[in-house]
């Protein structure tokens, strides 16, 4: 018999959600007006301790609503990472702004905030630090910057809903942040997003631009001043989000879990370095992410394809933003070196870090992992 198949990542889906979904069915209430989405919005900005939560589509949109809620776009630049995965990118160009990018620092792999500085310049609106697989960037040097040159701060917390950075919780420090709900992520309702506020100036900005535009202040509807989308998400999947974010520290509980079991087992094994936790981290591991050094013998390629030979799913790391077509395409500047995030990019893979993998899948994992080694 064949050893069973272990995917990166699967959704749990143990809790409320399917009592949550027949409710909003067997109401008649599917789409965006039903009230599991007020309800979902009020649990998540709860839980971030935040006055504001904002449902979106996917993490995708909900960065595009914070950027164009933020009043970022065309002739402006934002500041991202550019080790990222690409909707960061994608969400800046949705406004007409540039994204410009800044290298990952070796130590968290995150924007390395000693290298912002030298990228703004008088379009610079915004800088967009992304929380990459759950551990958190350096908040405080990026807030000192950004407070230094009047820009606002829009996190990106796609990966990092449960991490918190010096004891708060990321994606509410900021002036602004986007989470993804898609299905590998802590919780999820399939395909989803949320824009955090901590200031209500940018709240009413939110909804309407999510929202087509229709008027706020009850004037004539059908009557559009400007330009919108429709960012709604529907209620089903607004109660698939209640029912998971119950859930919410169990799957982080979960997920650190997994992490301290892989770190127990690879921590210190030669070509290997296991994911950073910086003194002022705590990572929810939304991905168990690793290095494949070059003492390890074979590349980081070379044990992807072992690993899917074991039945075991990998992940190799985001290539660099300067290294996208699409985005030299659309007029960014791909010049320059991005030394730390091409290595990351080059040696990195995540493991399976589905929340609950049992002790026997690690195990499994970690052993065709080192039996690799040469
Ligand atoms: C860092 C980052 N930003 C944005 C997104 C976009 O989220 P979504 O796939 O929900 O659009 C992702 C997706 O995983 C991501 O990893």
């Amino acid at each position: 018999m064949s050893a069973e198949f272990i995917p990166v990542c699967e959704p749990n889906l143990g809790g409320r959600e399917l009592e949550y979904v027949t409710k909003a069915v067997s109401g008649g209430w599917i789409s965006s007006s039903g009230s599991y989405v007020g309800e979902l919005e009020r649990a998540f900005a709860e839980y971030l301790d935040v006055p504001y939560a904002v449902t979106t589509t996917s993490g995708t949109t909900a960065l595009h609503l914070a950027l164009v809620a933020a009043g970022v776009g065309p002739g402006d630049e934002v500041i991202i990472p550019a080790f990222t995965m690409i909707a960061s990118a994608f969400a800046v160009c949705y406004t007409g702004a540039k994204p410009v990018f800044v290298d990952a620092a070796a130590s968290d792999w995150n924007i390395d905030p000693r290298l912002v500085e030298a990228k703004i310049s008088s379009k610079t609106k915004a800088i967009m630090p992304v929380h990459v697989y759950g551990h958190s960037c350096d908040m405080d040097a990026l807030l000192q910057i950004a407070d230094a040159h009047g820009l606002l701060v829009i996190e990106d917390a796609a990966e990092a809903l449960g991490s918190f950075y010096k004891g708060r919780k990321c994606g509410a420090i900021g002036d602004l942040s986007g989470f993804s709900l898609f299905a590998n992520k802590l919780i999820t309702t399939g395909e989803g997003g949320m824009v955090v506020a901590r200031d209500g100036r940018f709240i009413d900005r939110l909804r309407y631009y999510k929202n087509l535009c229709f008027p706020l202040d009850g004037s004539r509807r059908y009557v559009h001043d400007d330009i919108g989308f429709n960012y709604r998400m529907p209620n089903v999947l607004a109660a698939i989000g209640l029912a998971q974010l119950e859930r919410a520290d169990i799957y982080l509980e979960a997920r650190r879990s997994n992490a301290a079991r892989y770190n127990a087992i690879l921590q210190g094994q030669r070509g290997i370095v296991i994911p950073p936790e910086l003194p002022w981290a705590s990572s929810s591991y939304w991905m168990y992410s690793i290095l494949i050094g070059d003492d390890f013998g074979p590349s980081r390629d070379a044990v992807m394809i072992g690993l899917k030979a074991a039945g075991i799913e990998t992940r190799s790391f985001f290539v660099s933003m300067h290294r996208q077509p699409a985005l030299a395409k659309y007029g960014c500047d791909v010049s320059g070196a991005y030394p730390v995030t091409d290595e990351l990019a080059r040696t990195g893979l995540y493991l399976p870090s589905t929340s609950g993998l049992t002790d026997a899948q690690i195990e499994r994992i970690t052993s065709a992992l080192l039996a690799l080694r040469t």
